[in-house]
Order: C-alpha cells, then sequence, then structure tokens
C-alpha cells in the first residue's frame, strides 16, 4: 500500500519557503550557496528554559546560518534548534505548543522524544494536534515512572506529523531536553562544561535558503550543523567537559572521533548514565541516538582538536572544532561507578517478533509486511508486563528503531550478549541483516504509543507501528 505522496502537502506559500532542488544522498551543494570554511563561527549554546511552565510557538524567522542572506525556517520560539528544555526530575513540566505557521505546514504535534509520556501527551502523530492559525495543544510531563523520580536523561524534542516529520525537522522544528537527576553523581563535569551539541546536516540552496526533496530513501544534507552553526570552534579550557552529543538529522549517521586519536570516555545513552564509564575510540550515532562522554583536555592547552565523523569524507569529515584557549583548573571527576541499570527481568513469556522489510513489489518500507496505518494495533501488551521483543532486519537497508514510552533494554544484538555501553537505551541501530532481543517493560501508561525507525523519511513512509498497553 502506497501512502499519500508528500509533495503534494507543499501548497505555493510552502514552495516558496522550500526550493527544491534535486536533493539526493549524496548530493552536492546547488551552484551559488556561500559557503564558508570550516571553523570560522563559534559554537552557539541555545537558550535555556527551566520553568515548570513552558511555551513553545512554531513560527517563522529568518535565522543566520549561513554567512549573508538569512534562512527562513520553521522554528520553535524563533531559534534553531529550539530553546533547551532543562528541568529537575520529579517535577511536573507542562509544554504549551502553539501553531503560528502559516497554515500550508498543516496541523503539529510535539513529541517528547525519550519521555516517560502518556499516551496523551506523547505528541501522537494523528491525534492531539496543534491545528493551524494559533492552535495549540498542552503537554504534561509528571517527571516520574512507576511512582520514583525519572532518571535523569538528554532527551529532545520534535515535530511528529504523520507523513511530513522529515519535513517539518528538517525546516527546523527540534531542540534539546534534559532532565537533571540529584541521584546522578554530582561530580562529572556541570555548569558551563556541561555542553548540549545538536548535529544535523542540512542542504542549501543559491539564496540560503533550506532545499528538501522528500526521498523514501532517506534525505542528507551537505552541511554538518552543530546547534545550528556550520562546524563551529568552541573555546574550551584545559580541563574535562561533559558533551551531550544528539544526532537530529534526518537520516545521516555520525561515527565520532577525535582527530587526535584521543579517546572519548562514555557516561551516558539516550536513557541516562552508564553503570561505569568505558572508553571509546569511536562511537557510531545514528538518527535520534544520543551518546553523553566527557573529554580530557588536559595538558592540551593551545591545540587544535577536530570532532570528526570517520564516516566520511571530504568536508564532510569535519563536525566541529575544540579549540583549548584556556588555562583553568579541573574540580570534575568521572566516578569509575556511574548509575546502576535497573533490574529488568522478563515477566512474561509473550515473545514478539517484528520484521523491518521492504516490500518486494512497491519497494515500500514495511515492518512485519505493513505500512503504518494509525486506526491499527499491532500489539497489545499488558500494563505491568516485561515482554521480550526482536526485530530484525531483512530489507537491505540500515534502519534506527525507536520505542515510545517505555523501558528497554537490550538482550543480545546478532547472538553476542549486549554490550556495556548500548543495553539501555530507547533508539536502536538496526543493521542490515541484523537481529537484536529486547527486554520491554510497559510500567504506568495505558493507551497507544508509536514505534518506528528514526530516519525520518523511512518513518513518512509508513515503516511504523503501534503498541495498545492494555490493562
Ligand atoms: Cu523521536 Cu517517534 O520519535
Ligand atoms: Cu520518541
Ligand atoms: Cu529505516
Amino acid at each position: 500500500m502506497v501512502r499519500p505522496s508528500h509533495p503534494s502537502l507543499l501548497v505555493p506559500l510552502i514552495a516558496a519557503v522550500l526550493i527544491a532542488t534535486a536533493l539526493g544522498a549524496g548530493a552536492v551543494a546547488p551552484a551559488g550557496a556561500v559557503i564558508a570554511p570550516a571553523f570560522s563561527r563559534p559554537l552557539v549554546i541555545p537558550r535555556v528554559l527551566t520553568d515548570s511552565s513552558i511555551t513553545l510557538t512554531a513560527k517563522l524567522a529568518d535565522v543566520q546560518i549561513l554567512p549573508g542572506r538569512k534562512t527562513r525556517m520553521w522554528t520553535y520560539n524563533g531559534t534553531f534548534p529550539g530553546p533547551t528544555i532543562r528541568r529537575p526530575t520529579g517535577q511536573t513540566t507542562t509544554v504549551t505548543l502553539v501553531n503560528n505557521l502559516p497554515a500550508a505546514a498543516g496541523e503539529l504535534t510535539l513529541h517528547n522524544h525519550g519521555n516517560h509520556s502518556t499516551a496523551e501527551n506523547d505528541g501522537q502523530p494523528d491525534d492531539f494536534l496543534a491545528l493551524p492559525n494559533g492552535g495549540s495543544v498542552k503537554y504534561a510531563y509528571t517527571g516520574t515512572e512507576a511512582g520514583a523520580n525519572e532518571r535523569g536523561a538528554f532527551q529532545w524534542y520534535h515535530d511528529h506529523r504523520m507523513d511530513v516529520t522529515g519535513r517539518n525537522v528538517w525546516m527546523g522544528l527540534a531542540g534539546m531536553y534534559i532532565i537533571d537527576d540529584p541521584a546522578d553523581p554530582q561530580t562529572l563535569p556541570k555548569g558551563e562544561f556541561d555542553v548540549p551539541l545538536l548535529v544535523a546536516d542540512r542542504s542549501f540552496d543559491a539564496n540560503n535558503q533550506l532545499a528538501y526533496t522528500f526521498n523514501a530513501a532517506g534525505v542528507t544534507g551537505n552541511r554538518i550543523l552543530v546547534n545550528g552553526v556550520p562546524q563551529p570552534y568552541f573555546n574550551v579550557g584545559d580541563r574535562k567537559y561533559r558533551f551531550r552529543i544528539l544526532n537530529a538529522s534526518n537520516s545521516r549517521s555520525y561515527d565520532f572521533a577525535l582527530g587526535n586519536g584521543q579517546s572519548f570516555i562514555q557516561i551516558g545513552t539516550e536513557s541516562g548514565l552508564l553503570p561505569a564509564p568505558v572508553k571509546r575510540s569511536h562511537i557510531l550515532v545514528g538518527p535520534a541516538e544520543r551518546v553523553e562522554v566527557v573529554v580530557d583536555f588536559a595538558r592540551k592547552l593551545g591545540q587544535r582538536i577536530v570532532l570528526q565523523n570517520v564516516a566520511a569524507n571530504g568536508s564532510l569529515r569535519q563536525v566541529m572544532q575544540f579549540r583549548v584557549t584556556r588555562d583553568l583548573t579541573d574540580n570534575s571527576s568521572v566516578p569509575a561507578k556511574l548509575r546502576p541499570l535497573p533490574a529488568l527481568e522478563a515477566t512474561s513469556a509473550v515473545t514478539r517478533t517484528f520484521e523491518f522489510g521492504r516490500n518486494r513489489f512497491s519497494g515500500a518500507w514495511t515492518i512485519n509486511d505493513q505500512t503504518f496505518d494509525p486506526n491499527r494495533v499491532d500489539a497489545s501488551p499488558k500494563l505491568g508486563a516485561t515482554e521480550t521483543w526482536i526485530f530484525t532486519n531483512k530489507s537491505g537497508s540500515n534502519h534506527i528503531v525507536h520505542l515510545h514510552d517505555v523501558d528497554q533494554q537490550l538482550v543480545s544484538r546478532n547472538g553476542v550478549a549486549a554490550k556495556a555501553y548500548e543495553r539501555m537505551k530507547e533508539s536502536w541501530n538496526l543493521g542490515i541483516d541484523e537481529t537484536i532481543v529486547l527486554k520491554l517493560k510497559f510500567t504506568d501508561n495505558l493507551g497507544k504509543f508509536v514505534f518506528h525507525c528514526h530516519i525520518l523519511e523511512h518513518e513518512d513512509a509508513a515503516m511504523m507501528a503501534q503498541l495498545e498497553v492494555v490493562p
């Protein structure tokens, strides 16, 4: 079954914003776009909102991304990325989404990715929508799980409208969300030494405007932006930093490494801190995945160290540059033990298998041979149960399995016991012909939640399914 074709949603007003170029994987910069040399602009840290009640207004804004003409984007509160929401665990936060984009952008919905939200507050793709012309939806997040505080985590928020999430995120509808947790070790680098980095690729036309043409294979850009700045530099001190790295790209994966050969100390995933730090020379991060790392710049004063994507060559290999320009004392430390994982033992004999595939005739991306239908429920686990779910990939392409709401831990990847650094997550790389076995716990919330590939064009091409937690 083929979904309605996406470009037809773009009426002329939007077409003026989205000047389509023949764009696909590996597309080159349209002639005329202004190319600034790498590392010529400083990193920007998005504004941080800490109130219990937050309004995110989706609206057009002209944002300085490239030198010269500004880029008209779809923003939350006028910036790209949107403001970073930072809240203590255990406290309720309400976020009101107001839709002030041109009506042609359609309805919007806001998903707090990684959060344990109730079904009404999850940012459903086709329900509880913010209608055009000032429509709004109010979301409430309790900050709790199973009667206790939610674990500290580096989450993010983004639009999730059915069929057009890729377009909406590409145009700018994404931001970061941090849950602070007093149960996490407090000696880790904090304050200005705790830096969130939203990495996303984009392409621009000759007038510096975003170019987006739907391509079910996945849309990649030819510029790497960090917090909205193309290949920035960042002045750091000769001490430890905590970097929270989010891959907010539609379909590009990054294999991050430091250009001086130094290893990262990985301390966390999407789902919070690891039980213990893990030294890693490079880290593969697919769309929607996050890693938290500590990088120690001690004894590096005067050096310039590039954060690279070693999966790419040429200018796409350069993500950003750290310039060690400040002589500082370091009072932070990385404890040998961070945070134990919650026990998650299967309590139910139910095992479900989902094959991420591709229809041999239509070419459509499928999950168990089906495309998304918001009126169909694909699994009905019982509230409180812990089940075993198996994901396989026979599609000949890479996917990122993401499940909303539920607690999840990896048992094995291709029959090998889960590595410590990917035991607890909520977005899972699923390579060609791979099999991952997860344990899922359905706590607190009844109702419907989606799970899908987080390559956004696969998702928009309906590589999505739905679970319903039942009493
Ligand atoms: Cu970040 Cu269902 O998504
Ligand atoms: Cu999500
Ligand atoms: Cu996919």
